[in-house]
């Protein structure tokens, strides 16, 4: 069972459906411009209602604490930043950011339980048009910044990842959820039976004949998790962890922004000139330590609820 992620038909100007799974950044726009309206309901009927659970997810492993700041890029509709809004409540900033207005636009009509008027929760949510590529924010401007079903479509993966490493601060994380290819047999059998009959044949029932195809091939071609962890780390990501959910199909990645020089010896003179140092670093370490172990609990559920939590990568 799968993902929103493209309900996607594949020719946008003209051409036959793509094998490749790749298309240009002005077709991309233009199909899910195209698809916005199916979008919302398309998930729901190919996933089971289950993508809300996956992108509920995504938001725990960003780990925003209240009045935070979050960036969730391809936002699409907005289902993930809406769940962001929940986790830097009260106060706190999301701003959803996508370069399809239509997609933007249902995005923006959603209501949400903590938008800034409603009681206790306050939070500041914008939808903002923006190339995922060449984001319009300054560096270390948000605490985490989350891709749900996004990054296949960029067109420059290892671009779109240093973009949303750069305007994280230093410590904080970015959070890809994707659907990715199962590896046991069984379950690659029940997925390409799913992807490439059942897919195509609920978006032709949607009323796209050529639709839905460059679903199935995008995830082909897409880096699995280890490759995906890879590129991470090439993008100036460190502790990445992966966890694979969903009978094999959903890979949920973690990354943190390596502290610079400069801010982990700011960090160190700060926590130095503090009077009760010693006790708060001690306190600090025990938080940290619960806040990982609450981590690899998650992360141990999602493997028996599914497969399996990948290695943690870092340097080498
Ligand atoms: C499959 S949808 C995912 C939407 C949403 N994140 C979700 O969880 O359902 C992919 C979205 O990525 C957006 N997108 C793809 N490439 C982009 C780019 N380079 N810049 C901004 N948005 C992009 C598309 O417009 C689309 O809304």
């Amino acid at each position: 069972m799968t993902a929103s992620a493209n309900f996607a038909p594949e020719s946008v100007s003209g051409g036959g459906p793509s094998s490749s799974g790749t298309l240009e950044e002005t077709q991309v726009r233009a199909m899910f411009d195209r698809i916005a309206g199916l979008y919302d309901r398309m998930n729901t009927v190919m996933t089971a209602g289950l993508h809300h659970r996956w992108r509920r997810r995504a938001a725990d492993l960003a780990q925003c604490k209240p009045g935070g700041r979050a960036l969730d890029v391809a936002t699409g509709t907005g289902d993930l930043a809406l769940e962001m809004a929940g986790r830097v409540a009260p106060g706190g900033t999301v701003i959803g950011a996508d370069f399809s207005e239509r997609m933007l636009a249902l995005a923006r009509a959603k209501p949400s339980p903590f938008a800034v008027g409603r009681p206790g929760a306050g939070v500041t949510l914008r939808f903002e048009t923006a190339n995922a590529l060449s984001l319009p924010y300054a560096d270390d401007e948000f605490d985490a910044a989350t891709v749900g079903f996004g990054a296949r479509n960029f067109s420059d993966l290892e671009q779109g990842l240093r973009e949303m490493a750069r305007v994280v601060r230093p410590g904080g994380r970015v959070v890809v959820l994707e659907i990715t290819n199962p590896q046991r047999p069984l379950l690659s059998t029940f997925f390409e039976l799913w992807f490439d009959r059942v897919v195509p044949a609920l978006g032709r029932l949607a009323g796209d004949a050529q639709a839905y195809s460059y679903l199935p091939s995008s995830v082909r071609r897409f880096p699995g998790p280890e490759a995906l962890a890879g590129v991470m780390f090439r993008c100036g990501l460190t502790r990445i962890r992966y966890l694979i959910t969903a009978g094999g199909i959903i890979a949920l990645h973690v990354g943190e922004v390596g502290e610079t020089a400069e801010a982990a010896e700011a960090g160190r003179a700060a926590e130095a000139g503090q009077a009760a140092g010693a006790a708060e670093a001690a306190e600090a370490g025990q938080a940290a330590e619960a806040a990982e172990a609450a981590e690899a609990g998650q992360a141990a559920e999602a493997g028996q609820a599914a497969e399996a939590a990948g290695p943690e990568r870092g340097p080498s």
